[in-house]
């Protein structure tokens, strides 16, 4: 099967993706009959059209240097004419694929929104690791890819390297969902560890997140919590039907924990963790996002440094708990990758 791929961003997680696609192309057509043909990259201010698609050794080259506007056949054109970036199908059927792997406004969604409809309406599959379309109007993008018969994949949007919606979907098929619990962002762990084993400082173990390139260009959005709120909205809007807003999740980020609060909880034999929930309450989701000084002896206690976990609590399968995700830009890479498997196992016959 070949499959056609117009890649939205090229920023960390948009290079990053070309490298790990360059690394996987021999195992995706052995493995699973993929031939991925890149066919275009756009950024804020245009991008390079290829119908035939790019050469691996090309490929590499952008992705080291990053310097796609200096490419001869870079045109400067609005990234939301489409029409423009997306080949046709030169009458054949190949699967056409939109990788979003850009920012957009957390209240409107746009301009990723706008974009993600109109990819449904000319039939391009879809896979984002941009959270912004999904928290703004998730039902509604739902919908479109529905109406449109095309598939909306978002692991990238809801912890990457740790499997969340997969596994609601695949593993806890048939079972209804009452609650999600989950440290979900690596970055704010990292700190509260840092801060906690280390004694550093909050600005100091910030600044180490971001040398480290684990915090992502927008800090703000991991350390105030709203990264977190988004992953457990998404996910309680799509396992939970919970049909939440943004401004309907309670959130407070970590900002102003200081060492002084975290050698007094671990005098109460307690460590503090960045939480998300979605509990399901009297017919309601109620979702809320904090700090939580959690008993040493607790699971999401031992929970350290990058890594991440969550909890499902359903009626079938009672409580499932998993932890792991770390892995940064390339995990985030990967699940774009995997929801591009996942996404042509779904297309088959
Ligand atoms: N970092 C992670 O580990 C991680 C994990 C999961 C998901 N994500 C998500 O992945 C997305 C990208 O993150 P990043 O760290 O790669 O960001 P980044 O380094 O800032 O790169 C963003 C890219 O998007 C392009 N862009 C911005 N607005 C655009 C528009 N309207 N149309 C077309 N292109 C546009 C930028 O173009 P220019 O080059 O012209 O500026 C740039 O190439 C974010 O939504 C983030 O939340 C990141």
């Amino acid at each position: 099967m070949q499959i056609g791929i117009c890649l939205y961003g090229f920023g960390n997680v948009g290079r990053e993706f070309v490298r790990v696609l360059v690394a996987k192309s021999g195992y995706l057509k052995s493995r699973h009959q993929i031939e991925v043909i890149l066919q275009s990259i756009v950024t804020s201010k245009g991008g390079i059209v290829r119908p035939e698609g790019f050469g691996a050794g090309e490929l590499l080259r952008l992705a080291a240097e990053g310097r796609l506007r200096e490419h001869p056949e870079f045109c400067e054109h609005s990234p939301e004419q489409l029409e423009r970036w997306v080949p046709r199908n030169a009458g054949g059927d190949m699967p056409r694929v939109i990788v979003d792997a850009t920012w957009s406004d957390l209240a409107t969604g746009e301009p990723g929104l706008s974009r993600l409809r109109r990819a449904c309406e000319l039939g391009c599959h879809i896979i984002t690791l941009n959270k912004a379309p999904l928290v703004a109007d998730f039902d509604g993008l739902v919908a479109a890819a529905r109406e449109n018969s095309v598939q909306l994949k978002f692991s990238g949007a809801t912890a990457a390297g740790l499997p969340t919606i997969d596994t609601i979907r695949v593993s806890l098929a048939g079972a209804e969902v009452t609650s999600i619990e989950g440290i979900m962002n690596s970055t704010t762990n990292y700190i509260l560890t840092a801060m906690s084993d280390e004694g550093l400082s909050y600005e100091d173990a910030l600044n180490r997140t971001v040398a480290m390139g684990l915090a992502e260009s927008e800090t703000n959005r991991d350390v105030a919590g709203i990264d977190t709120a988004c992953k457990v909205l998404i996910l309680a809007n799509a396992a939970m039907n919970a049909g939440k807003k943004l401004s309907d999740v309670k959130i407070n980020g970590i900002a102003d924990i200081t060492r002084r609060d975290i050698a007094r909880w671990a005098m109460e034999g307690r460590s503090v963790k960045l939480v998300g929930k979605a509990v399901r309450q009297n017919g309601d989701v109620v979702i809320e996002v904090g700090p939580a000084a959690i008993p040493h002896r607790d699971f999401f206690a031992q929970v350290r440094e990058d890594a991440k976990a969550v909890k499902f609590t359903t009626d079938l399968f009672g409580e499932l708990t998993m932890v792991g995700g770390s892995g940064g830009l390339t995990a985030a890479a990967g699940s774009a990758l995997r929801d591009l498997v996942n996404l042509a196992g779904a297309l088959r016959p």
